[in-house]
């Protein structure tokens, strides 16, 4: 969680813009990531000066203090380096205190924004103490910033650069970790470094780049500052050794040269998340786990921290891509809210997913990312999704099709619980890790054991350029485009669409189901009009969320087979974004404890479109009927066996597997409905954060 963002420019001085402005506007773009307080650091224009201003909240209140405030933020200052934060708070609340940047000291001769957790902070914390540094905050970064000023402090001569510096400070720390740093001793530098947690850095230039990468510049053997690094050898309690300090091998630095060889004014916009960075540039690279960036000078260096033992090395340099997404596609548009605007896209976003890779007229599905692994696929003992949340419901809602067709045996796990219980993993096992953001640390983590244990790991994920899809040996991109709106919606019907396209393509050369397999396919071609229709039943989901169910402090969701997981991800929606407690059913369940819930005040939505199941749901219709429930159902447009005077929500018929994804979007806009009738805030629903980087 948190967005980090940061700004150098290198520009002449008659270039030069209005930091506040580009700062703010970066952590607004980036606000999802967490938005409890945010905060900016920038220096004024007499050395060793720094402003800082801190708000709690969202950004629009650390706006308003800027605007308020006696510095006269719209002039350009001299420095052009600055750095910002919008936070999701770990340790400590939310309090102007806690807000980043963090110093190092009151004239802030360190400062640091990070996203991330550092889970030996508490240790830091009281050898720094004990050495008499003072502490302000109860965050775990401020321990960082102080840290960083105790080595700068214990070489006498002063000589190390800031990379070293820093790498030194990095060897320090367990957790995860984004960073930017900026010290007054090191005027118009940051250096920035990632360990389990995103970062990118976007390149503006004028002119050309002579070529499209960084070199990854490889540390020397002797690194003579781990002797004061390392615990084993005493670490802080070690006194520091003067001198050499890691020995980098430097190479000059060509991508920031214009294709005439020459040097050139350059902007660079260090983030989390690439929403931050499209507006002024798609030039863009991502930085590995480990690597440290340094930029000073116009320039932009990549170190190693460490290279793991028995890891496959990583490339020799960074590439500098080319963003594809739109700025349009990451604004609001027409919409109230985020969440919104992704409800009404899943018409096209579902054509997105499928895009390139069915062919209706053949009934064939291509996905480029998992063809050579098929056959490995379909050897594998047995799958075992792993997932959290919404990406876990969309494991939920297509396994029993992943069984049907390829007759392997899935097992569906939450990433967390599966770490938990040190869950046996094998060779021959298949592991799909499916994640919108493709950063959610439980996700990774899993990843991470299945590929310690020789698995085959495939990726469905969002977010390209994210950690999982970097670290699954292949996968598939779901292609939703970016989701901005915390509660997940149009990424779980692409999530789905994916998987149910993956299992489709593993069952290619089945003759026996070629009919169950153009029956699906059919039904994908159908689906984006099909939403279209759905869509069309806002209003008067609108109306039962201010009406019948506006006051109500609870609701059930019932069905099963398909319809389990539209219960779950329904539910899920509803608590999260309505604060209303909402629970999913299994209605196979009722019997055996749910029932007792059940009575004339108890309000039940019971999913009851048609298929194989449909007359157990009945069944379940007519017992919750019986104890007086008046329940609200999903039924089929067509479906006249519904008791005359029930309130029911009618949406298309389609194939069984694919009835879920119609059945879902009445209660996405329900709980849509329900948070904007409640006064919430839609797109930031209280203590969660879009991209959940913490275990
Ligand atoms: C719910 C929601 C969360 C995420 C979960 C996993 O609306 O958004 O439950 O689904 O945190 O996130 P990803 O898919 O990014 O791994």
């Amino acid at each position: 969680m948190c967005g980090i963002f940061a700004y150098c420019s290198f520009l002449q001085e008659k270039d030069r813009k209005t930091i506040c402005e580009i700062l703010v506007n970066g952590l607004a773009r980036q606000e999802y990531r967490g938005y409890d307080s945010a905060g900016i650091g920038i220096d004024g224009d007499n050395r060793g000066e720094m402003f800082f201003f801190k708000e709690v909240g969202k950004v629009a209140g650390l706006r308003k203090k800027i605007a308020e405030s006696n510095v006269d933020t719209s002039k350009t200052f001299l420095s052009q380096v600055s750095i910002a934060h919008t936070r999701w708070a770990t340790h400590g609340p939310p309090s102007v205190v806690n807000c980043h940047p963090l110093k190092s000291d009151p004239k802030a001769e360190f400062t640091v924004v990070h996203n991330g957790i550092v889970t030996n902070a508490t240790a830091l914390r009281l050898v720094l103490q004990k050495r008499g540094y003072k502490f302000e905050s109860d965050t775990d970064t401020e321990a960082v910033a102080i840290l960083t000023k105790y080595i700068y402090d214990s070489q006498p001569d002063k000589r190390m650069s800031f990379t070293e510096l820093v790498k030194t400070v990095l060897k320090e720390l367990e957790g995860s970790f984004a960073f930017v740093f900026k010290s007054s001793h090191y005027p118009n530098e940051i250096v920035t470094a990632r360990r389990g947690s995103p970062l990118l850095i976007g390149v503006k230039t004028e002119k050309k780049l002579k070529v499209d990468f960084v070199d990854v510049e490889m540390a020397g053997p002797e690194e003579t500052m781990d002797a004061l690094a390392s615990p084993k050898s005493g670490g802080l309690l070690a006194p520091p050794q003067a001198g050499n300090g890691p020995n980098l091998l430097r190479s000059q630095s060509r991508a920031f040269m214009s294709e005439d060889g020459m040097p050139q004014p350059i902007e660079f916009f260090v983030a989390s998340d690439a929403s931050a960075i499209i507006e002024h540039t798609k030039r863009v690279l991502y930085l590995e786990d480990d690597d440290i960036a340094h930029i000073s000078e116009g320039e932009l260096h990549i170190h190693r921290l460490r290279q793991k033992d028995g890891a496959p090395p990583t490339p020799a340099h960074r590439t500098i891509e080319t963003l594809e997404i739109e700025l349009a596609e990451i604004m609001k548009g027409k919409f109230d809210h985020f969440m919104q605007k992704e409800i009404y896209e899943q018409p096209e976003s579902v054509v997105n997913t499928m895009r390139g890779r069915v062919n209706f007229d053949r009934n064939q599905i291509t996905l480029g990312g998992l063809r050579a692994y098929l056959p490995i696929i379909r050897r594998g003992r047995r799958i075992v999704f792993c997932a959290c949340g919404t990406s876990y419901h969309s494991c939920i809602a297509t396994r029993a099709i992943f069984e049907e067709l390829t007759e392997i045996p899935v097992s569906v796990e939450l990433a967390s619980d599966f770490l938990d219980r040190k869950t046996p993993i094998f060779r021959d096992d298949v592991c799909v890790v499916v994640s919108q953001s493709g950063e959610t640390a439980d996700t990774i983590l899993a990843l991470r054991y299945c590929l310690e244990r020789g698995a085959l790991c495939v990726g469905v994920v969002n977010n390209v350029g994210s950690t999982i899809s970097r670290e699954t040996h292949c996968g598939v991109h779901i292609n939703a485009g970016p989701e901005i709106g915390v509660a997940s919606t149009k990424a779980y019907t692409s999530q789905y669409i994916a998987l149910l396209m993956m299992a489709l393509q593993l069952s290619e050369d089945r003759i026996s189901l070629t009919e169950r397999r153009t029956q699906i396919i059919e039904g994908l071609h159908a689906l984006p009009g099909q939403i279209k229709k759905v869509l069309e039943g806002d209003k008067a989901l609108q109306q039962l969320a201010t009406g019948v169910l506006a006051n109500q402090r609870s609701l059930l969701l019932m069905g099963r087979g398909y319809q389990y997981a539209t219960c779950l991800e329904g539910a899920l929606k509803i608590k999260e974004i309505s604060y209303m407690h909402s629970e999913g059913i299994l209605a196979g369940e009722l019997k055996h404890g749910p029932l007792a819930l059940i009575d004339e005040n108890m309000p039940v939505i019971i999913v009851m479109t048609q298929d194989s199941l449909y007359p157990k749901v009945q069944s379940a219709f007519s017992q919750i009927t019986a104890r007086k429930a008046q329940p609200i159902v999903i039924a089929n447009e067509d479906d006249e066996g519904i008791p005359k005077g029930v309130k029911t929500i009618r949406v298309p018929k389609t194939v069984d597997c694919l009835q879920g994804i119609l059945n879902i979007i009445p209660l996405q806009l329900l709980s849509y409905h329900l948070a904007v009738r409640n006064g919430f805030d839609v797109d930031f629903p209280r203590n969660l954060a879009k991209s959940v980087t913490t275990e």
